[in-house]
């Protein structure tokens, strides 16, 4: 009786998924209840990992200490190239069965398969395809300075001069390394999606410590003078809320922000607007977050993760999750029918770029290069918000080195 308890709890406990991940914002929470309860209606158990952190940052420190204490969690939310070097390390299980029974390489685009697979087998699930060259302002703010959303550098600086005097915080943003070069991956964007490339995808040191960098650095610095006097240390969702209460103009921010704004009730063209970074219309830096699945003994785990993938890459899933996430789906035969106006500009847009060769991995969040070479980038450009460095041309110098010596 006893031996018979214990072995049915044992499979029920083997067909749990433990998730590590760093959703925790509320919009971040109601999209990952939208597949916890996916997973149970299969009967798939959740055992919830987070670990709070935009950018994942602190997720992957936890991850990097469960592994080594020989504990990996079932499945992990995870970025681009981490995806890669958990899987040179040998680390993750092999999710090829589901993959080719569902056909995911048909319907995975292209630049999202690069991070999914490695040496050829599929090692994760995508879940979503964010993007961070999004602007999200506050429709009242924006009204009140005439009503028309920039579309130019130019046009960026007019009215955000427009919010300050209006009495506002024009800026919203939160001081963590994260967010600073999330505002950079958008700004390097609008001096070019070649020099984007060159400088954080190529890793040209031309690029990284030549004049259009020092003009990026330039435009950060600027930025910086719209931000209020609290920004340091605070949460991105706190920042997306001062927007969502009219305390802030907007924010620039990928399009988890989104998330908050419909959480908080409000909706896009009336209470808020969207819009690609001034000046990068036609092109997409874009993080996808992937479910890497650990290596994991035995057959009723393995099929549990098989399970969540599956489920994970169901077109209604995609659809349901992404709706309320802020991202697009990873597959590209989902109908845009549910999405609102800005979800349905994210999908159209992410097609455009992928057509136009302008999509491109998030510097920011992991897509561009290996995370020793991004943290490089995160402590120059932190450093060159923070006003540490003289002028533009003194932060793209210091750029160029810390980029040679992390390479
Ligand atoms: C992830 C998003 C998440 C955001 C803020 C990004 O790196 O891709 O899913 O919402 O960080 O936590």
């Amino acid at each position: 009786m006893v031996a018979a308890l214990l072995s049915s709890t044992a499979i029920a406990q083997a067909e749990d998924v433990e998730v590590l991940h760093w959703w925790t914002s509320g919009g971040e929470a109601a999209a990952l209840n939208v597949l916890k309860e996916d997973l149970k209606s299969k009967s798939i158990g959740w055992i919830d990992m987070p670990v709070a952190g935009g950018g994942g940052e602190a997720a992957m420190t936890t991850l990097r200490a469960r592994v080594t204490a020989g504990n990996p969690p079932t499945a992990v939310q995870m970025l681009g190239y981490d995806i890669q070097d958990w899987a040179a390390e040998g680390a993750l299980g092999n999710l090829d069965a589901v993959a080719s029974a569902e056909g995911w390489d048909g319907v995975v685009p292209t630049a999202l398969q690069a991070f999914s697979k490695y040496d050829g087998h599929w090692i994760a699930a995508p879940v979503n395809v964010h993007s961070t060259n999004w602007v999200w302002i506050s429709k009242p703010a924006l009204d009140a300075t005439g009503g028309k959303a920039p579309e130019s550098w130019d046009e960026l600086v007019a009215v955000l001069d427009k919010m300050q005097a209006n009495g506002i915080t024009a800026l919203a943003h939160g001081g963590q390394a994260w967010q600073e070069a999330t505002v950079f991956d958008g700004v390097a964007l609008s001096l070019g999606a070649d020099f984007y490339k060159a400088a954080f995808v190529d890793l040209d040191p031309a690029a990284l410590g030549g004049e259009k960098m020092a003009e990026a650095f330039n435009r950060l610095i600027k930025l910086r003078s719209y931000v209020d006097a609290n920004f340091s240390g605070r949460d991105w969702n706190l920042a997306s809320a001062m927007v969502i209460n009219g305390e802030a103009g907007m924010q620039m921010m990928g399009d988890w922000a989104k998330g908050e704004f419909l959480k908080a009730g409000k909706k896009p063209g009336v209470d808020f607007v969207c819009i690609r970074f001034p000046g990068t219309q036609g092109a997409v830096t874009f993080n996808s977050d992937q479910f890497a699945m650990f290596g994991v003994e035995g057959e009723a785990k393995q099929s549990a993760q098989a399970a969540m993938a599956s489920s994970i890459m169901a077109p209604t899933f995609q659809s349901a999750f992404n709706v309320v996430k802020g991202s697009v789906p990873a597959r590209t035969d989902v109908p845009n029918a549910d999405f609102d106006d800005c979800g349905k500009k994210g999908m159209a847009d992410l097609a455009e770029a992928n057509g136009a060769g302008t999509l491109l991995g998030s510097m920011a969040h992991g897509h561009a290069n290996r995370a020793a070479v991004k943290n490089a980038i995160y402590d120059v450009v932190t450093a060159a918000f923070n006003g540490q460095y003289g002028d533009g041309a003194a932060a793209a110098k210091a750029l160029a080195d810390a980029v040679e010596a992390a390479k």
